[in-house]
């Protein structure tokens, strides 16, 4: 084993340990319970562009992005374009890969942020649209492999619906990661009322009801062992067998 390969063994073996520890656990719950009220995730911008991400998650994504090469990641939820921009640049090592991003409602600010990358292609509908099967037909092939990160509208019927209709594109081995999971385990009395989703209607719920009965995706915990801090709990989702 050279030292790098140690060093990630013995990291291995210690997020295992910490999987058990009770202390580590409260304390990223207590932290989960004051995102919203704090706006936390709101504290961060990717080369000067807002993005709405913890930065555990983004370094857990840096890393499957790395390991998996993807020549797609297909994004749902834009807003700023934080995110995609940072997709983008996490792809440039990779020719020909490309972000594909969708958003119902892409502001002004965000097209000049998407005008400037050109790897990325935006889809400018719901990403439940009616047009979405025939435009997603493109990516069905096995030749490509796809990560997909779903962060769009949060309630438990878009997620699911969003689940059915994504995640046969994973590729074996790849993720389907489901954002904001963390909303079932925020302090509820600090979601904005205007908010449709909450703690039992959330992405979390969606993707227990999506895991039922479903032997192609695993929840990976070894990604939450390590980052503990995550606005994702229960939503890096794993393509352990082909799908059907
Ligand atoms: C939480 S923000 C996305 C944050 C972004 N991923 C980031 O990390 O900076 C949610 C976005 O989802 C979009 N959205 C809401 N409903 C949608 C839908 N049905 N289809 C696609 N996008 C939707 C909103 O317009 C908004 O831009």
């Amino acid at each position: 084993m050279n030292p790098i390969e140690e060093y990630i063994k013995a990291r291995d073996e210690q997020a295992r340990k910490n999987q058990d520890d009770i202390l580590l656990e409260i304390a990223a719950q207590n932290f989960t319970e004051q995102i919203i009220r704090t706006n936390y995730v709101k504290n961060f911008t990717y080369k000067g562009v807002p993005i709405m991400q913890l930065p555990t998650d983004l370094m857990a994504m840096q890393e499957l992005i790395w390991q998996i090469k993807p020549d797609y990641i297909i994004e749902t939820g834009i807003a700023f374009g934080g995110m995609t921009k940072f997709y983008s640049d996490m792809l440039k090592p990779f020719r020909g890969s490309t972000v594909i991003s969708i958003d119902i409602d892409v502001r002004k600010h965000a097209e000049a942020v998407l005008d400037e990358l050109e790897n990325v292609h935006t889809i400018r509908l719901s990403s439940l649209s009616d047009r979405m099967p025939d435009i997603l037909s493109v990516f069905f092939d096995e030749k490509y492999t796809t990560l997909v990160s779903l962060d769009s509208n949060h309630t438990h019927d878009h997620v699911l619906q969003e689940l059915k209709l994504y995640a046969p594109l994973v590729s074996l081995n790849s993720y389907i990661v489901v954002f904001d999971t963390s909303v079932e385990f925020m302090n509820q009395n600090y979601i904005p009322k205007d908010r449709p989703w909450g703690k039992g209607n959330s992405p979390w719920t969606a993707v227990q009801e999506f895991l039922k009965g479903n032997d192609e995706f695993v929840a990976d915990k070894d990604i939450e062992n390590r980052i503990v801090l995550t606005s994702a709990p229960g939503g890096w989702l794993k393509r352990v067998k082909e799908a059907k």
